[in-house]
């Protein structure tokens, strides 16, 4: 029997550990690894940096095919780079962050962006952790196995806040739940859990739990293939 490549769509909100999840199990069962945040993060922090308005959709759409976006999928090295430049470090700033959610409701960014996911998706050799927002409900819809991943909104920002090294939790719990209001709430393709997702609540787990209980459903569908 050959193997087939399996694919695994990864989606929830921030601070719930899924890209700390999808690394890791994509790394402890040998599959390639899409962080589709860093997509968009990429794309708005190359409309910022050549000054488009970030506030006029009618700007962001006429730019989103201009610039080249490239993922590295390697699970323990992910790498994101636009024109050739590598961007990890300046899509994570507090400006790209409050400015992607407008980036990403953009249609024409969207379907860009899934384009390239796509392509990603369908060369993964052995297989592939994407994960994202709308993975399980419109890039991938004919995924493998679909997880939605849950936890409380206090300990969704305490998880951010821990990682950003003692910000406010107060106000990263403001600017996390306003975020996530934006994505769920969007026209095209929302933040929503596929009808045929396992949803895994995170609140009570640690982060070594979820990736065990991830890495479980993932081998259950395997030797079920
Ligand atoms: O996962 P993250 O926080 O890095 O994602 C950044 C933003 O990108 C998020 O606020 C919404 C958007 N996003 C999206 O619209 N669709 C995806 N599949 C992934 C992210």
């Amino acid at each position: 029997r050959t193997a087939q490549p399996v694919i695994v769509a990864i989606d929830g909100p921030s601070g719930t550990g899924k890209s700390s999840t999808s690394k890791a199990v994509a790394a402890q069962l040998g599959l390639s690894y899409l962080d589709t945040g860093a997509q968009y993060r990429a794309i708005t922090w190359w409309m910022v940096t050549n000054g488009i308005d970030t506030d006029d959709p009618h700007a962001i759409a006429a730019a989103a095919g201009k610039p080249e976006i490239l993922s590295g999928t390697d699970p323990t090295d992910p790498t994101i780079t636009v024109d050739g430049v590598d961007v990890s470090g300046p899509i994570r700033t507090q400006e790209v962050t409050s400015k992607v959610s407008a980036v990403s409701a953009v249609p024409e960014v969207r379907s860009r962006i899934t384009e390239l996911q796509r392509a990603i998706a369908s060369s993964a050799v052995t297989g592939i952790v994407v994960e994202g927002r709308d993975i399980g409900t419109t890039v991938l819809p004919d995924a493998d196995l679909k997880i939605f991943l849950t936890a409380s909104p206090e300990a969704r920002a305490a998880r951010r806040s821990g990682e950003l090294k003692g910000a406010d939790v107060h106000a990263t719990r403001e600017a996390l739940i306003k975020r996530d209001a934006a994505d769920s709430s969007r026209k095209t393709s929302p933040l929503a859990k596929a009808d045929d997702a396992v949803e895994v609540d995170t609140t009570d787990l640690t982060l070594p739990q979820v990736i065990e209980c991830v890495v479980t459903l993932v081998e259950e569908k395997r030797a079920g293939k």
